[in-house]
């Protein structure tokens, strides 16, 4: 069993940029393409919806994982997607929403490392104590942006608030999420911008995102062949994952 679990912390930039899209479909990536174990984690606190975007019932959630802390965490006992990677995500109904701490987040992962190679985090949009313990805890934060100007102001908001925590390494890097690809906003030019190193581009693909979703489907299974679906494969063969 390994202990040193990779975690990959996934950041909005802004609300509804599409980080738990994000966040899903490199998961499924890592799952299909990897040899790896791979969890999707919803940190979204409490208002996450990974489980609905890939219509799975996440018991046991976040939240009794972290009231249970002596328990063991197996695989075998966490909902399992087809493709492969498990989850832990919230209760759809905020019934055990209830205050947690940097330690309850720092414990929580220390479990799931020591289970998983890889752990996809979707940490919202907020700053708040449990996105920013998990950033901090993370081997990789990725900043999720869109080419609008508010995305790109929440997103070096948000690279000046994780480097004020002075986390070794690199502070972030940048996926452009819903990237034109007639848009005249080059990574060259966010980089130069907001000191944010783009490291890849998931096109827009709205008609196929829309059916995906409708379906609960992963866009590895909806349309594996779409240029979108290739994206991703390009974020983990680029990250080396
Ligand atoms: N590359 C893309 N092209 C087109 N549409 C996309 C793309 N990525 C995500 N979307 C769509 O954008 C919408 C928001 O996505 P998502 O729920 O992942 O955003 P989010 O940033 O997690 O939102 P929230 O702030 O509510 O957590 C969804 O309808 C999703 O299908
Ligand atoms: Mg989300």
């Amino acid at each position: 069993m390994s202990n040193t679990g990779k975690a990959i912390a996934i950041l909005g930039a802004k609300g509804g940029v599409g980080t738990t899209t994000i966040a899903v479909n490199l998961a499924a990536e890592l799952a299909s393409n990897t040899d790896k174990t791979v969890l999707l984690l919803d940190l979204n606190l409490f208002l996450g919806d990974v489980a609905l975007h890939i219509g799975i019932d996440a018991t046991p959630t976040v939240m009794q994982c972290i009231h249970d802390p002596k328990q063991d965490i197996k695989i075998s006992a966490l909902p399992r997607h087809r493709l492969g990677f498990s989850l832990l995500g919230q209760a759809a109904d905020l019934s055990d929403a209830e205050a947690v701490e940097a330690s309850d987040v720092l414990a929580l992962l220390n479990r799931l490392r020591s289970v998983f190679d890889c752990i996809v985090i979707d940490c919202g949009t907020d700053l708040n104590e449990v996105s920013l313990t998990a950033c901090a805890y993370a081997d990789d934060r990725m900043i999720v942006v869109t080419e609008q100007r508010p995305a790109l102001i929440g997103a070096k908001r948000r690279m000046d608030v994780l480097a004020s925590l002075n986390i070794p390494g690199e502070t972030a890097l940048g996926l452009i999420n819903r990237a034109h690809a007639d848009s005249s906003i080059s990574p060259t030019a966010v980089q130069q911008a907001i000191g944010l190193t783009i490291i890849a581009r998931v096109r827009n693909a709205w008609t196929e995102n829309q059916e995906a979703l409708a379906k609960q489907l992963t866009l590895k299974e909806h349309c594996p062949h779409a240029g979108v679906a290739h994206d991703y494969t390009q974020i983990v063969r680029h990250m080396g994952y």
